[in-house]
């Protein structure tokens, strides 16, 4: 059974700053551009097959000179995104093809430090034959709601709840309609997959995600997921 990639890397990273900059999936960790470092978590991993790159129209050049040499990189298709994430990641769904393989991973391009024994446990819980995987860790710190005017409103309990990692996993074909009918039905806010699978009603496992496993979101993430490689202190 064939596991296809869908890695959305067509966003523009407002809450990174500095646009001169280029969007955070091209800028550079430990030398090496995020969305390369992402890639090759996926190439490495003997289980993957065909991989489709979600990226932005003004990103081309970008995109070709950082997978230039890549091992593994004519495995790896691209095509065109959308306004939204959700769009983006339906465009990777169907640049898979009707054809396409039986199960689906849909990562994030900012989240490079994924690893191969999370994209196998995954996989196991796949095969096991659930429909919908996704990696989570637990909520460790206290929760706090806040009012209008920034006072504290009410302590929110952590029990069962969990933040959502990538990469979310799936059986293609259902998925893909899943995501076929929230387009379908004017929906463009989802702003991950297991919710759309819980949307239309397929059942979603929880599955321990990495600590790792972290998204680059601000500038902040970047220079932190920079010193891991250098070993510079912030
Ligand atoms: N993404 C995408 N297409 C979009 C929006 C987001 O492919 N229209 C991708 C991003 O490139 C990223 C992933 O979805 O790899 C997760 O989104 P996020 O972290 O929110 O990235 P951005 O949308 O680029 O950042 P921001 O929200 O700060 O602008
Ligand atoms: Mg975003």
């Amino acid at each position: 059974m064939s596991t296809g990639v869908v890695i959305v890397a067509a966003g523009r990273g407002e809450r990174a700053g500095s646009p001169e900059r280029g969007p955070k999936q091209y800028r550079l960790i430990g030398g090496q551009p995020v969305l390369r470092r992402t890639l090759e978590a996926f190439l490495n991993w003997p289980d993957s097959g065909p991989i489709v790159t979600v990226i932005h129209p003004d990103d081309q050049a970008q995109f070709s000179e950082s997978i230039r040499d890549l091992p593994g990189a004519e495995r790896v298709l691209s095509v065109m995104g959308g306004a939204t994430r959700q769009e983006s990641v339906l465009r990777g769904l169907r640049a898979l093809g009707t054809a396409g393989p039986h199960h689906v991973m849909i990562h994030d391009a900012a989240r490079p430090f994924v690893d191969r024994s999370l994209l196998q446990a995954i996989a196991v819980r796949l095969h096991e034959g659930h429909d919908a995987v996704l990696p989570a860790v637990a909520i460790a710190d206290t929760l706090k709601r806040s009012s209008a005017d920034g006072l504290v409103e009410a302590t929110v309990s952590r029990d069962r709840l969990f933040a959502a990692q990538t990469p979310q996993s799936f059986h293609y074909e259902k998925i893909l309609e899943a995501h076929e009918k929230a387009a379908a039905s004017g929906r463009s806010d989802f702003t991950d997959d297991a919710s759309i699978a819980e949307w239309a009603g397929m059942p979603v496992l929880l599955v321990p995600g990495s600590a790792q496993n972290v998204k680059l979101t601000t500038a902040q993430d970047i220079a932190m997921a920079d010193a891991k490689f250098t070993g510079n202190s912030l």
